[in-house]
Formats: C-alpha cells, sequence, structure tokens
C-alpha cells in the first residue's frame, strides 16, 4: 500500500515537471522574446518582436519580427536594378530598387513574414532600448530628430523620426549567421553577399501645417509615447525611404550603393508609392573632394528633387532630410564594426563641428565592403543595425550567459568585455 502511494506520488511530480517544461517551452531564459516561432528545419531564434507587449485590449496591428532567417544562402532571383547603371541612369536604377523593395510588401503592410513574393528580414535586437527601442505596433526605432526648420521652413518645432528597416533573403541568410548562436553574435559572417538589398521607412511626428509636403501621405500610429492603455496611439507620416544595395560594380569604392526617396505629397502619383521622388544615390564617398568644392563623382543628386529638402550632406554628398548635414549615409555605415572587446566605447557617428582635415579624411574615406573603419576591429559591412543590435545585447545581458551550444557547436565566443561593457548604440 504504502509503496504504490510512493509511486504515484513520484509519477505525479515527474508528469508535472514533464508538463511544466512542455509548457515553458524548454529551460527558462530571462531573455527569451515572445516572436513567432519559425519552420521545421530552420532555427528557432526567438529574439522578442518590441520593447513592450501590446497592452490588453489592444485591437491594432502588432509587429512581429521577421526571424525565421534562411539557413543556407538562397538564390538571388529577380534583380531589376542590374539593367542599370547607378552611375548614369540613377533614377531608373533607384526605381527598380523601390520597386522590389515594396514588390509584395504593401498589400501586407510591410509584415516581411507575411510577404508574398519573397520574405524579409528584421535585424534582431533592436527592442532593447529605454529611449530608441523598437515600438510593438510596426516594429519603429527612433532615428535622429529633426530641428525646427531642417524639414521646411514652416516647421516651427522639432520633430521625432521613427523607422523599420527590412533586409531580403541574401541579406536575412548573413543576419541568421551573425545571430546563429543568439547568446554569442559573431561579427565574422556579416559578409553580406552581392544583391543583398535592405530598406528602410522613416515617419515623422511633424504634421502636414509643418511640413506641406506630407500631404494625403501613409500615416502609422506608434507607440512612441510609451502609452500603457489601448487607445490610439500619435499618427506618423512617412518622410524618407533609404535604400541600401551590395552591388558588384561599385566595388572599386565601397561595394555598396545607398540612395534614398523624400515623400512629395505635390507630386502627380496617383499613390504614395508613386509620390516617393528618388534623391539621389551614392556609391563613394568622394575622398578627392574634400574641401575642393570640385565637383562630386561618386554621389548623384536628382536635380528634380532638390527644392524638396533644406540640405544634403557634407559639401553635397547624398544624406536625406532626417539626416545631419555634416555626414553622409556611406560615411556613417562604413563605421559599422564591433571591438572585440566590448570595453572599448562606439565611435561618435558624426564627426564634431571643425574636425581637421585629418577627420574628416578619415571619416570620408572609401572603405571595401567587409573592412572595418578602425583597423583590427571586426567589419559589420555596413548595417549599423547589426551593430547596434550587438550593442544592446551587451549592454542589456552584460554579456553574462555562456554561449550555449549553437546550430554550428559550441564556440568561444568572439565578442567579451575586459572591463565591463562600454560599447553603446549609436544614433544617425
Ligand atoms: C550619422 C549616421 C547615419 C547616417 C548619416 C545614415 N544612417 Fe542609415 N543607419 C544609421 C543607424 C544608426 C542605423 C541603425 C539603427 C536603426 O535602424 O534603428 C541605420 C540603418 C540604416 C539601414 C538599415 C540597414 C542597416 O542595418 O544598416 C539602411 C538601409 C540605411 N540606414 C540607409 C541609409 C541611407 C540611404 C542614408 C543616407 C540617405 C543613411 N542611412 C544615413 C545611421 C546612419
Amino acid at each position: 500500500m504504502k509503496l504504490r502511494r510512493v509511486l504515484l506520488a513520484v509519477a505525479l511530480v515527474a508528469l508535472h515537471a514533464w508538463l511544466i517544461s512542455i509548457l515553458a517551452g524548454g529551460p527558462a531564459d530571462p531573455f527569451d522574446g515572445g516572436g513567432a516561432s519559425s519552420g521545421a528545419a530552420q532555427t528557432v531564434h526567438n529574439f522578442p518582436d518590441a520593447r513592450d507587449l501590446p497592452p490588453a485590449g489592444w485591437t491594432g496591428p502588432v509587429f512581429h519580427l521577421s526571424q525565421s532567417y534562411p539557413q543556407s544562402l538562397p538564390a538571388s532571383g529577380n534583380e531589376p536594378w542590374l539593367q542599370y547603371d547607378f552611375r548614369t541612369q540613377t533614377v531608373d536604377y533607384l526605381g527598380a530598387i523601390l520597386g522590389y523593395a515594396l514588390d509584395g510588401n504593401v498589400a501586407v503592410d510591410f509584415q516581411g513574414q507575411s510577404n508574398a513574393v519573397r520574405t524579409w528580414y528584421h535585424a534582431p535586437w533592436l527592442h532593447a532600448n529605454a529611449l530608441k527601442g523598437r515600438e510593438f505596433i510596426h516594429g519603429l526605432t527612433r532615428e535622429r530628430d529633426s530641428p525646427a526648420s531642417s524639414l521646411a521652413p514652416t516647421q516651427t518645432r522639432p520633430a521625432e523620426n521613427w523607422a523599420v528597416s527590412m533586409y531580403n533573403p541574401p541579406g536575412g541568410y548573413v543576419l541568421g549567421q551573425v545571430w546563429a548562436n543568439r547568446d554569442a553574435p559573431d561579427p565574422t559572417h556579416a559578409r553580406f553577399p552581392v544583391g543583398t538589398v535592405a530598406f528602410k521607412l522613416i515617419f515623422t511626428t511633424a504634421t502636414v501645417a509643418e511640413v506641406p509636403l506630407l500631404k494625403n501621405d501613409l500615416e502609422w500610429q506608434a507607440d512612441i509615447d510609451r502609452a500603457t492603455d489601448a487607445g490610439p496611439r500619435p499618427t506618423l507620416r512617412l518622410l524618407q525611404v533609404d535604400v541600401a544595395v551590395r552591388d558588384s560594380r561599385a566595388d572599386a569604392t565601397t561595394g555598396w550603393v545607398f540612395g534614398t526617396f523624400v515623400y512629395d505629397g505635390n507630386a502627380p502619383g496617383a499613390t504614395v508609392w508613386d509620390r516617393l521622388i528618388p534623391l539621389g544615390a551614392m556609391w563613394g564617398n568622394d575622398p578627392e573632394q574634400l574641401g575642393t568644392k570640385g565637383r562630386l563623382t561618386e554621389t548623384v543628386i536628382n536635380p528634380a528633387a532638390r527644392g524638396l529638402v533644406q540640405h544634403l550632406g557634407y559639401e553635397g554628398r547624398l544624406n536625406g532630410p532626417i539626416d545631419n548635414p555634416a555626414s553622409s549615409c556611406l560615411s556613417c555605415h562604413s563605421m559599422a564594426q564591433v571591438a572585440s572587446d566590448l570595453s572599448q566605447p562606439t565611435l561618435p557617428s558624426v564627426p564634431p563641428a571643425g574636425a581637421s582635415s585629418a577627420t574628416l579624411a578619415q571619416y570620408f574615406r572609401n572603405i571595401p565592403a567587409g573592412t572595418p573603419f578602425t583597423a583590427g576591429d571586426e567589419s559589420l559591412d555596413y548595417s549599423l543595425q547589426l551593430q547596434n543590435g550587438i550593442a544592446n545585447w551587451a549592454q542589456a545581458t552584460g554579456v553574462r550567459f555562456p554561449p550555449p551550444a549553437g546550430p554550428r557547436g559550441i564556440e568561444p565566443r568572439m565578442l567579451t568585455p575586459s572591463e565591463g561593457v562600454r560599447i553603446t548604440p549609436i544614433g544617425r
């Protein structure tokens, strides 16, 4: 009798533990997220979707991180931009890239994992930042604020800008490789293959009264004030769309073509997407033209769009309306790197006012794809989302946990702090 009761108790305890482990989905982990799980042959990364969960009673859209990264390098597929020379047919090249980025994404409101044409992927670890981390409605992260008058002469107060980016399948493959072991990101895998495309939708809190070009625009609600009720959230308007393309025809400079579009509510197009006007492209920083006032040969600005913006980048290099006029797309992105010692502080992303010509020459170099800005550091191949994701991961976890076995087996962790984590995310 007694023995039977003991056996029954043991069996019940075992059953209970087994049920709990199933319900909990494996061993408890304080940094486990709530992301959608992935298909059979794929690693379940389960990075968190956003900084906050939607509140009870929320009925609006909810952002899910697209993180079922391809496990082998996908075929490049249709690459319509290759028909055009970005130097001489810049507007057509940019139009082909924009069409590719929008293809299938407009229909699903930019939920990349639901795109019927091709899946698009998000970089992980952009949630974990108190001020700038991903909000839960559209996955927007906070970008540089726009000072008064920087978007239009009628803009009387600063505006906040928030954005979301996605990578195409070759880019998603690289994101998955860098983060294959989610407790030990490996920057040596940050080498984007030719054909990688990333794009970014940038929204602003500026109103139509302040910036008249924003009329008849795409409006998204975003949880930028971090409210806790289920009521409406602030409305943001699409202002700028950025693209980055790994194109081998640019290998003599940086290997990348960066381009940007501005929204013009007065343009004749039928849809918001038709009213996005290409502002320009750049594939190098024109290091030979620093301080010369000479004609740039590695930036092309679309003359038809020049009047839509209040400024460009440094000495006319490409930058968008929300960007800092003292920088350029490629110079800032050429700094995407991480020191293997996470105690190294992150370099500033824009040269200081009055920077020496030596500093400017460093900042506006043409750095080939996959080459670090600082000799000895690990390049992140122009991806600042990889850089900020790693910085957030290091800050939030303190790199405390030993890396568990990843798909490639147990590897030594490449990135460790010697004297505490000093790496920080950078702004734009
Ligand atoms: C001074 C720095 C800076 C400048 C200038 C800048 N960016 Fe970025 N960019 C960033 C940062 C930081 C991120 C990552 C943060 C985020 O997305 O939340 C980023 C992200 C991106 C991404 C997403 C892919 C990735 O991981 O890097 C694209 C695409 C992009 N920028 C394109 C552009 C284009 C095009 C321009 C010029 C019109 C530009 N950027 C100018 C700092 C900059």
